[in-house]
């Protein structure tokens, strides 16, 4: 689409590759694919100094710049650690050892390791869940409201937007309540870089009222594995701390590859973005129609991704699994399956074409698996209210013991255990275990959800902090 022209990152990675280098220098493949094959190809490094028309730091600096203008913040920064990454920097960025934040429960776990890097104390608030769906919906503005009156010395509020399953808050009454203890609200957006760029998609949040806002480009733009971008406005952020954290959290050889590929992504929405995500919003509304038609549940409404497709099987009786191994044997990934749910990701790089195929396979497959309706279970990443015991980081560095889970409820968590996706902890470290969230991760378990970050994924046995 020529976009080198818009994209300095992007067309210095090809001027790279258009030119015979003889590099001394890393990475250590010296470009070289005789070796290892093409697995390194095109893994062109970030130059140490400064040059500028090679990848180097003034030229990530000035394409950064393009990007801060085009969303409209005051500092953007390009990440190769994904949202991840970036989640650290942000919660680093606006609170320290000691410090509050209010922080939303639908919270994936990269946010709760901000929390254990910068040492601050979560106060949770939960998103409301949508009894038919057993799915969060949105935060309600009252509901922050009120845990900010009770602790009006938290340093800021952190959530996450849209959610895993494409629901939305309402940002700008968000932000207008956090803003009025002048404090800034950090939204992990990690799903919404494309928001914007549509008449029929959501504001970005960073236009909603946000101060900082975390998004994977790898997630929903045309970008590399791990690319991240993070864009902030200063008004209730001190900028220079949060660069300072935001280059502690970045490798020192960071891929040029992936920096470009964030920078070419921008110029491609920048020019082309509103034609390209028309036709695919469009398929997208065509296929849960489709599967409505076809009596299976789809998520929708007004305050949704209209990009998100979230198909609900518990009325059809088939099980996500087995949908899931069908369209894996045809060789089609999805993003997330069990028993209740299936989340296929689109992205503007989909074509109208490939999302009705995809749509016809799940209607024939839920259709060969229909069973007894299952009564809808709210799902254990959603319906958890902690009881905070220790801090994350006191909890996270602790001794501990290994006990039975029998053993276990009434104990102080020493680990992260997430049912993933979609990577939101149900117990977290400091946290007390109680019965209803072992239940729900027992539930998560057997019906084929992957327990994750833990030492025993059976659940058979935890780990705990030692008795006082
Ligand atoms: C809400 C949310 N935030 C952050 C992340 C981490 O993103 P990344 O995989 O880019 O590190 C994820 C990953 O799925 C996510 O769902």
């Amino acid at each position: 689409m020529g976009l080198r022209a818009d994209a300095p990152l992007l067309d210095g990675w090809l001027r790279d590759m258009e030119t015979d280098r003889s590099p001394f220098q890393i990475p250590g493949h010296k470009g070289r694919t005789d070796l290892t094959g093409a697995v390194v190809d095109g893994d062109i490094p970030v130059l140490p100094g400064n040059h500028p028309r090679r990848i180097s730091p003034s030229l990530i600096l000035e394409a950064e710049r393009i990007a801060a203008d085009l969303w409209g913040a005051d500092l953007c920064r390009f990440g190769v650690n994904g949202s991840s990454g970036s989640n650290h920097a942000a919660v680093m960025a606006v609170a320290g050892p000691g410090d509050k934040v209010i922080v939303s429960r639908t919270l994936h776990k990269s946010v709760l390791v901000g929390l254990v890097y910068a040492g601050v104390t979560p106060v949770w608030v939960r998103p409301e869940i949508n009894p038919a769906t057993g799915l969060p919906e949105y935060l309600p503005s009252h509901k922050l409201a009120e845990v900010l009156a009770a602790n009006p010395d938290a340093k800021a509020v952190l959530i996450g937007e849209p959610s895993y399953v494409g629901t939305m808050s309402n940002i700008p009454r968000l932000a207008a309540v956090t803003h009025e203890y002048g404090i800034p609200l950090v939204v992990d957006a990690a799903w919404a870089a494309h928001y914007g760029f549509h008449p029929e998609l959501p504001q970005h949040p960073l236009a909603e009222g946000a101060d900082i806002v975390v998004t994977s480009a790898h997630k929903t733009l045309p970008s590399y594995s791990q690319a991240s971008f993070v864009l902030v406005k200063g008004d209730y952020v001190d900028l220079p701390r949060f660069n300072k954290m935001f280059d502690s959290t970045q490798t020192t050889s960071m891929s040029g590859r992936i920096l470009a590929s964030i920078d070419a992504a921008r110029a491609l929405l920048a020019r082309h973005g509103e034609e390209l995500i028309g036709p695919v919003i469009e398929a997208t509304e065509r296929g849960r129609a489709a599967l409505r038609a076809a009596n299976i549940g789809v998520i929708d409404g007004e305050y949704i991704d209209p990009l998100k497709m979230v198909i609900l099987l518990a009325e059809t009786g088939a099980d996500g699994n087995v949908i899931e191994a069908e369209l894996l044997a045809a060789n089609i990934d999805v993003e997330m399956a069990n028993r209740d749910m299936i989340i296929p990701m689109i992205t503007f790089a989909d074509t109208p074409d490939r999302i009705e195929d995809l749509i016809s396979r799940i209607i024939a497959s839920v259709n060969a698996n229909r069973g007894e309706p299952r009564p809808v279970s709210v799902a254990a990443s959603f319906s958890i209210e902690p009881e905070v015991v220790v801090t994350p980081r006191e909890a996270f560095f602790s001794s501990y013991e290994v006990v039975d889970s029998a053993d276990a409820v009434g104990r102080v968590s020493a680990e992260m255990i997430c049912p993933y996706p979609p990577g939101v902890p149900v117990l977290s470290p400091g946290e007390r275990i109680t019965q209803a969230a072992l239940d729900a991760l027992f539930t998560a378990r057997d019906v084929g959800t992957r327990i994750a970050f833990v030492a025993d994924p059976t659940l058979k046995t935890l780990k705990v902090l030692p008795q006082k």
